[in-house]
């Protein structure tokens, strides 16, 4: 089996080096993928977004199963485009990513099939928003740019001044370019938040071990959101009462949802889940893998990651075991200080072997020089990942293989699973 995996962060390092355990994997590319995975994958000076690119690749060298990895390309329809050339490829089809790419359709889709949610309006006519905010809207509120935003495009604003800014600045000041052009505004919603990642082949929905992230920049949850500066499972707000009611009120409904709308989903869904006094409430779907939940989940996994990938593309996954172990994990990010905002790259990283000997390594902004040392080349760099019997023990684990790293500017968060301990 040969495979390109599209995308080139921690999360598509932690894919390769999963999918590299299965002795049917002869050959792994990634486009354009990073420094950390050139000793699994050759990698593919191209774009994740460049869809043509990626076609005429495919069509040029011996591609049997593509893993579209991030979410801009599966919005894109690279799924799509691949299946034209009869490519397999696992993730959802342009119209079923819309789960991810445009916050109403998936509002309307929740508000439709009678999915827990908070509650909202739609908007694409900044006057009517502004009227809006003023007068009917709920105080705090939460101001979400319609499009994909980086992880960027949502502001709680705990006034009515901060939500006319937040929709200038969107709609206005287009802050988010095209993305910002239509607006959800919505409850806030208070308690615990857990991410659920869940195989799919549109049939039967198997999820993964629940865990938690932690996005803002700073320790005690301080600072600008980020991509996620690390993630812990599982996640203990996650108890069993509260997996059957996700179940049963949002995992099944949401596949059935997508179904009836004639939008299957396959591949990786991930939800975002607030739970609430009222039960678990869906905040945002993922169409993809989280990043870096998935450095705490593969490590996590005991079933065959490419079969399982392969069921949900080829829809069999009811036949398919997706069984994890009972045990924990934790994932710290190392970041360029300065990260979201602004920070230099291009310095030496040194003690990754002496890391790796105790810890699972997933690099992402890391590039390879020519004469073979790493160095810093992104916002995150790399995350730092054990599992051990108890929670406590992986992320002591983890943050004493963290510190034998070291580069300028090293920024990391101290605090990495210290709510989750405290549940
Ligand atoms: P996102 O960029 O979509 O991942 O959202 C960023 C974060 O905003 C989420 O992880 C939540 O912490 C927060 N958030 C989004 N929607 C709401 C909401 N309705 N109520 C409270 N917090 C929210
Ligand atoms: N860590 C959050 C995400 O991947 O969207």
């Amino acid at each position: 089996m040969k495979i390109l995996i599209v995308g080139g962060g921690g999360r598509e390092h932690a894919i390769a080096k999963k999918l590299a355990e299965n002795p049917k994997v002869e050959k792994m590319w990634a486009a354009p993928g990073n420094g950390g995975m050139a000793s699994l994958c050759t990698l593919v000076p191209l774009k994740a977004t460049d869809v043509d690119g990626i076609v005429a690749f495919c069509k040029a060298n011996p591609v049997d199963y593509v893993v579209v990895a991030q979410d801009d390309p599966l919005c894109l329809g690279m799924v799509d485009a691949l299946a034209e050339i009869g490519i397999p490829a696992f993730g959802p089809t342009k119209a079923a990513a819309q789960i991810e790419g445009s916050k109403i359709f998936a509002k309307d889709l929740m508000r439709r099939y009678g999915i827990p949610t908070a509650r909202y309006e739609a908007f694409d006519d900044y006057e009517a928003a502004l009227r809006y905010v003023q007068t009917e809207a709920p105080c705090p509120v939460v101001v979400k740019a319609d499009g994909l935003a980086l992880g960027k495009g949502v502001l709680i604003c705990q006034t009515r001044e901060e939500a006319e800014e937040a929709l200038h600045e969107m709609m206005v000041d287009a802050k988010f370019g095209a993305s910002g052009s239509r607006v959800v505004i919505e409850e806030f919603l208070t308690g615990p938040e857990v991410s659920v990642l869940a195989f799919t082949d549109g049939k039967v929905v198997k999820p993964m071990v629940s865990s938690m992230d932690h996005k803002r920049a700073l320790d005690g949850d301080e600072g600008l959101n980020t991509g996620g500066m690390g993630t812990v499972a599982p996640n203990p707000y996650y108890t069993k009462a509260v997996a059957d009611r996700a179940m049963n009120e949002i995992f099944l409904p949401t596949i059935e949802a997508m179904n009836k709308e004639g939008r299957p989903f396959k591949g990786c869904l991930y939800f975002g889940l607030m739970i609430t006094a009222d039960g678990p409430k869906v905040i945002e779907y993922n169409c993809r893998f989280g990043d870096p939940e998935t450095q705490v989940l593969l490590p996590l996994l005991k079933s065959d990651l490419l079969t399982v990938m392969l069921a949900t593309t080829n829809g069999t996954l009811v036949e398919t075991d997706v069984v994890f172990a009972d045990s924990s994990a934790c994932c710290v990010i190392l970041a360029s200080g300065g990260y979201p905002v602004s920070y230099k790259s291009g310095y030496p990283i040194t003690g990754l072997e002496d890391a790796e000997k105790s810890a699972e390594i997933y690099c992402a902004g890391v590039r390879r020089e020519p004469d073979g040392t790493m160095v810093t080349a992104g916002g995150r760099v790399l995350g730092v990942t054990c599992t051990a019997p108890t929670l406590r023990e992986a992320i002591k684990r983890a943050y004493n293989a963290a510190d034998k790293i070291s580069f300028t500017d090293r920024h990391l968060r101290r605090d990495i699973g210290q709510r989750a301990l405290k549940a």
